[in-house]
């Protein structure tokens, strides 16, 4: 390893755990039993689940003061997400939308949402991506990780592992040059522009410039990537040889247009996965027997991700404005306010998942809330997904891991953004 990928490293590991901090506020590493409490007690709750705990909030980012109700049953935040046009998205660009020229997917409403996931889905639908489970994301994880580890016998497979290859992996996929400066830069960039919203105001007059800094950064650093591709005039099946041959509404997209679309994808596309491969292997190891079961039947793979993603999601809430006066379990919500849907909570409801603290592959599924639902669920998830599923197998493959006793165990904290500080593993090496 170079002193140049550790010292990539080391400013990743900074980023991601400026988040984890940030979005764990004054809230128990724990949340499912308070969870539990106010889905039974008042599963309809005026107020912000996360303000409350000095989280920041996508109901109401800027802490402007608007009403926020939050929602801790899986019917009523099913419901709210698969009726968009009572529920709109356009505040969750409140944060960080300013540092990326507003061009979000996530915070579109109506036909212009419409129209631009028709266009940009295309690449990240699931035959598409499994065609690439094998000619690109398993030799990213493999040559690139697995095999570099194997020899150690320990690490810390957040800093090692899970942090820089879901970033190479999407990168390549991407059909960046492979550069680590590139990878660094960007990834931390796009760690800066979702690290933008603080509760405390004295953060948030450093992280609000740092962000506008850190996404300018990054349309400059894409711009040029995407202007020699085209220079370059060979098209390959990739997301920028895609954008650059298809068409919107009947014209192409400019290099601009293209790199600000890129630009976007890169902050849903790095992190999310990290944490939730890091929620995954910290649950499988705590769950020993459930961890044997995957061993023994790595059928089971799909089943460790969707239901580790299910129990402890890093998504832990989503949220919508109500377009018009509503009402919910017979709470009038006017319009104007901001529903905080807890996904955690949704997750945990024992009206939809029987004995729900239980990590249980064999559960029968329900529709997962995870990557959210309706027309705004997660495009990149067949992406996540099979990266994490990738990921499992390989990482299966270094003999009797286990939790290294030298550490502290593992702990998954944070109201949103959920995952752990750092994951020591160790392994059998002959
Ligand atoms: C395990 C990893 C991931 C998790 C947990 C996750 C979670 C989510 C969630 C909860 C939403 C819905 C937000 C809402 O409804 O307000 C979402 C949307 C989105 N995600 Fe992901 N995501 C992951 C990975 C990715 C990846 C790898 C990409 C990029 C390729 C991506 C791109 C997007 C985009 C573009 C949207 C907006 C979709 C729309 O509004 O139509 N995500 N994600």
């Amino acid at each position: 390893m170079t002193e140049k990928y550790d010292a990539m490293l080391d400013q990743m590991v900074k980023d991601y755990s400026l988040v984890t901090h940030g979005y764990s506020g004054e809230a128990p590493a724990n949340p499912y039993p308070m969870f539990e409490y106010r889905r039974s007690q008042c599963p309809v709750m005026h107020g912000d689940l996360l303000q409350e705990s000095r989280v920041p909030s996508m109901a109401d980012y800027m802490m402007t003061g608007r009403p926020v109700v939050t929602l801790y049953r899986y019917d009523d935040i099913h419901s709210v997400l698969m009726n968009p046009n009572d529920w709109l998205s356009h505040i969750v660009a409140d944060g960080f939308g300013a540092a990326v020229d507003n061009l979000l997917l996530t915070a579109m409403d109506g036909e212009e949402h419409k129209k631009y996931r028709k266009t940009l889905q295309k690449p990240f639908m699931r035959g598409q991506i499994r065609k690439l489970m094998d000619t690109l994301i398993r030799p990213v994880v493999v040559n690139e990780f697995v095999e570099q580890l194997r020899p150690k016998g320990r690490a810390d497979l957040l800093r090692e592992f899970a942090l820089p290859f879901p970033i190479r992996a999407m990168y390549a996929y991407f059909g960046f040059p492979h550069d680590e400066d590139l990878l660094g830069n960007l990834a931390s960039w796009a760690i800066q522009v979702v690290a933008a919203p603080q509760t405390d105001p004295e953060v948030a007059k450093v992280t609000i410039p740092k962000s506008m800094v850190a996404g300018q950064s990054m349309l400059e650093t894409l711009m040029p990537i995407v202007q020699e591709y085209r220079a370059r005039g060979e098209m390959r099946n990739d997301i920028l040889g895609y954008m650059m041959t298809t068409e919107h509404e009947g014209d192409s997209f400019s290099d601009e247009e293209i790199a600000n679309f890129i630009r976007m994808l890169l902050l849903a596309a790095g992190e999310t996965t990290t944490r939730s491969f890091a929620n995954m292997i910290v649950q499988l190891l705590e769950n020993p027997q459930v961890m044997e079961e995957v061993r023994q039947d790595r059928s089971l793979v799909p089943k460790a991700v969707t239901e580790t993603m299910r129990r402890d999601p890093t998504a832990g809430a989503v949220a919508r404005i109500a377009a018009r006066d509503m009402e919910i379990g017979g709470v009038i919500i006017p319009e104007g306010t901001a529903v905080l849907c807890s996904i955690a909570s949704a997750n945990r409801d024992p009206e939809v998942y029987e004995n729900p603290d239980r990590l249980w592959l064999k559960r029968p599924m329900r529709p997962l809330l995870s990557f959210g639902f309706g027309p705004h669920m997660c495009m990149g998830m067949h992406m996540a997904m099979t990266e994490m599923e990738v990921a499992l197998e390989e990482i299966l493959q270094l003999p009797n891991l286990r939790l290294d006793p030298d550490y502290r165990k593992p702990e998954i904290r944070g109201l949103n953004m959920r995952g752990p500080d750092a994951l020591h593993v160790i392994w059998d090496t002959d």
